[in-house]
C-alpha cells in the first residue's frame, strides 16, 4: 500500500530507485517541502508550494507544475488519515560528475507519505529542554535545501545530549532551532528573529503569528541575544511536525520557573483549534 510518487509514476517504495548520477545524490543539489496532512486535509498547501517556488528560484531552478494534484492523489492512495508529505526535488540527473549542471538537465521528483507521531499533550505541558550551539550552517538558511549536514549535526547534538533542540546563535543573536524556528515572550510580549538568509520562513511560524495577532497578542519581529533568549519568560519551537514545542530549560539554564508558561499552552492551544477546524 505505501506507493510514493517518482517522475512520473506512482510506484511501491521499496521498488523506487534513482542514479546515483543523481546531482541530489552527489551534491545535495535540491530543495524539499514537508507538509502535514490532517484527517485527508492537506494543510497550509498553498504556503508550503508559495515557499517551494522560492527554494526552487533561489538556486536557478523552474517551478514544477501540478504537484498539488500528486498530494491530493498520494492522500487517497494513504490509508491513513493524518500523516506527512515529504516533497523532495533535485536538480536531477546528469549522466558524469560535473559541479556545473547543464540547462535543459530535467528535475527529479519524489513525494512520499511519512509518519511523524507529534508530541502528547501532557509531555507539551510538561516542557521540553534545548541546547545552544553556535550556527555554523552556511548564509542560505532560508533556501529549503536538502543539503542537511549542518541541521543534522546540531539536531543529533541536541538528542545527544537529552535535549530536543538545539538552538542556534550567530554573531550573538539567535536565528532559529536545528529543526524548527523559536518565538521567545518577555512581559507578555511574544519576539521571535526577523526572517533573513539565516533562518528559514516557516510556515508553522507564518501561522503561529496570524494566531497570535488574531487573539490581540502582541508579536515583535526583532533581533534576540543569547541573554535575551536565557532570560526570557517562556519560550518554544514551531515546526510542521509539532506546532509549539515549550521549551523550559537550555542547556544549565532554567527558563523563568521551569514550568510551561501561559502564553505558550495559549497558542498551543489555538494551533491545535486551527488543525483540528482548518
Ligand atoms: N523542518 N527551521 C528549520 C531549519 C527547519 O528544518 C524547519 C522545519 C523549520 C520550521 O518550518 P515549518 O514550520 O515550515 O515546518 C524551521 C521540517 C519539519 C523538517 O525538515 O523535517
Amino acid at each position: 500500500m505505501d506507493e510514493i510518487y517518482l517522475n512520473g509514476s506512482f510506484v511501491p517504495r521499496s521498488k523506487a530507485q534513482i542514479s546515483i548520477m543523481d546531482r541530489g545524490f552527489l551534491f545535495g543539489d535540491g530543495v524539499y517541502e514537508l507538509i502535514p496532512v490532517f484527517n485527508k486535509k492537506v494543510f497550509l498547501l498553498d504556503e508550503h508550494l508559495a515557499r517551494l517556488k522560492n527554494s526552487l528560484n533561489l538556486i536557478q531552478m523552474s517551478d514544477v507544475k501540478g504537484l498539488d494534484k500528486i498530494i491530493h492523489e498520494l492522500i487517497k492512495k494513504n490509508i491513513k488519515n493524518t500523516f506527512y508529505i515529504y516533497l523532495h526535488i533535485t536538480r536531477g540527473f546528469q549522466g558524469s560528475r560535473n559541479h556545473i549542471y547543464p540547462e535543459n538537465i530535467e528535475p527529479t521528483v519524489l513525494l512520499m507519505c511519512e509518519d511523524y507521531p507529534p508530541f502528547s499533550e501532557d509531555s507539551i505541558k510538561k516542557g521540553f529542554q534545548a541546547t545552544i550551539q553556535d550556527d555554523f550552517r552556511w548564509m542560505k538558511s532560508n533556501i529549503k535545501s536538502i543539503s542537511l549536514l549542518g541541521n543534522v549535526l546540531l539536531k543529533n547534538y541536541a538528542s545527544s545530549t537529552g535535549c530536543y533542540e538545539t538552538l542556534l546563535v550567530r554573531n550573538k543573536k539567535l536565528t532559529e532551532g536545528s529543526t524548527s524556528n523559536v518565538f521567545i515572550v518577555k512581559d507578555e510580549i511574544i519576539y521571535t528573529p526577523q526572517l533573513s538568509n539565516e533562518l528559514l520562513p516557516g510556515v508553522t511560524r507564518g501561522l503561529l503569528i496570524r494566531l497570535l495577532n488574531q487573539n490581540n497578542l502582541k508579536v515583535i519581529e526583532s533581533d534576540i541575544s543569547q541573554s535575551d533568549l536565557i532570560n526570557a519568560d517562556e519560550v518554544w519551537c514551531s515546526s510542521s511536525t509539532n506546532a509549539v514545542v515549550p521549551i523550559v530549560k537550555v542547556d544549565s539554564d532554567i527558563i523563568n520557573t521551569g514550568k510551561v508558561g501561559s502564553v505558550s499552552m495559549k497558542i498551543y492551544g489555538l494551533a491545535q483549534d486551527f488543525i483540528t477546524n482548518f
